[in-house]
């Protein structure tokens, strides 16, 4: 059974909410063209632990078989510029496509930033343009609200499934989080959430957090917050999940994240720089001098752990990318 809230200092629980909230409201824009390109490998894996149109994918393979599936209602917690909303609707179109079903589904994002859902029913329009919010079997609602009280959203027992892709990581208390999804999902629904491995294997991280260390200041004042790479840790994540109700819990990493869309130390700087929470107070908290030897430094270290010479014919110096692996957490409430 779901437990009470933990002890928390309300205080510092606010103000660290209030450092991210008003981080992720500027953030947005290089957010999404920095780290949505990796966020989205995720995806597809979460979608289908969270189980949303699980049941009849067996079904695509035979064009033959048609399955009218019972609704099914996903909804996507800290959903930011949106990609789990906008492929959980690509994957319903695929198999109506496919004549393998019938599908009739509700989709709903929520996120606390309103620069974000605005940003979200953007890029829904941009790539499901024939999509209507109104349309009678498949409804998609893009929402405000707090991912640890979605009481004012959402009544008990609401929905399928229930995602959240890297949101948990930046809740003063996830586990209030994992409360709500519980109260809010069907018996028998599931929730999938992701989080990232901690360094060194989040390669991207491993190199700004050290470089912080070793030449600059680590110890920046802000407000306090769970450790962010709490969910990194499959005892800690069964944990978490057992206490809050779940059954059938899974975990699965995705190795073959990285981060594409990244080429030079810069690029890295000012995505972490711009479109982060915590570590963007991390970064703006260093003095001029810091600044300058953490960029140093940091272009360096990823010179030397991105480039390798490929042979053959004249041999010639290339960048691999920063992997960047995900952990992938289950878990079903029971029925
Ligand atoms: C790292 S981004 C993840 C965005 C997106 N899900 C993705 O896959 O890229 C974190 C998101 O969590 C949202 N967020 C942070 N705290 C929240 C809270 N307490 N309630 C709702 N959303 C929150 C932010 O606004 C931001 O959109």
């Amino acid at each position: 059974m779901p437990v009470p809230p933990p002890d928390s200092d309300s205080d510092d629980d606010d103000a660290f909410t209030k450092l991210e909230h008003t981080n992720w409201q500027r953030g947005v824009d290089v957010y999404h063209a920095g780290f949505g390109p990796l966020t989205s490998q995720a995806v597809p894996t979460l979608l289908d632990k969270a189980g949303f149109l699980v049941s009849s994918s067996s079904f695509l393979d035979d064009p033959n078989q048609r399955k009218v599936i019972e609704e099914e209602s996903l909804l996507d917690v800290a959903c930011g510029p949106g990609q789990v909303i906008t492929a959980a609707v690509s994957k319903a179109k695929k198999m109506s496509e496919s004549k393998s079903c019938c599908c009739s589904y509700t989709v709903t994002g929520l996120d606390f930033s309103c620069n974000f859902i605005q940003l979200a029913k953007k890029n829904l329009k941009l790539d499901h343009p024939d999509t209507t919010s109104s349309s009678s079997f498949n409804i998609i609602n893009l929402v405000e609200g707090d991912a640890q009280d979605m009481s004012p959203q959402f009544e008990d027992e609401s929905f399928t499934a229930v995602t959240s892709n890297f949101g948990i990581l930046h809740l003063s208390t996830p586990d209030l989080f994992l409360q709500e999804s519980y109260r809010v999902l069907k018996p028998g629904g599931k929730l999938a959430f992701s989080a990232w491995l901690a360094p060194p294997d989040t390669e991207g991280f491993d190199l700004i957090l050290s470089v912080v260390n070793d030449v600059g200041n680590p110890n920046v004042t802000m407000p306090d917050g769970p450790p962010f790479f709490r969910f990194s840790y499959p005892e800690e994540i069964k944990h978490s999940l057992k206490e809050a109700g779940f059954i059938d819990i899974d975990i699965t990493i995705v190795n073959s994240m990285e981060w594409t869309n990244v080429h030079s130390s810069d690029q890295l700087y000012n995505i972490l720089l711009e479109g982060t929470a915590r570590t963007r107070e991390l970064l703006r908290g260093q003095t001029k001098e810091e600044t300058k030897a953490i960029k140093e430094e940091l272009q360096r270290r990823y010179d030397d752990k991105c480039s390798i010479t490929v042979t053959g014919g004249t041999a010639r110096s290339q960048r691999r990318h920063l992997r960047m692996p995900a952990v992938i957490s289950s878990g079903r409430k029971p029925l």
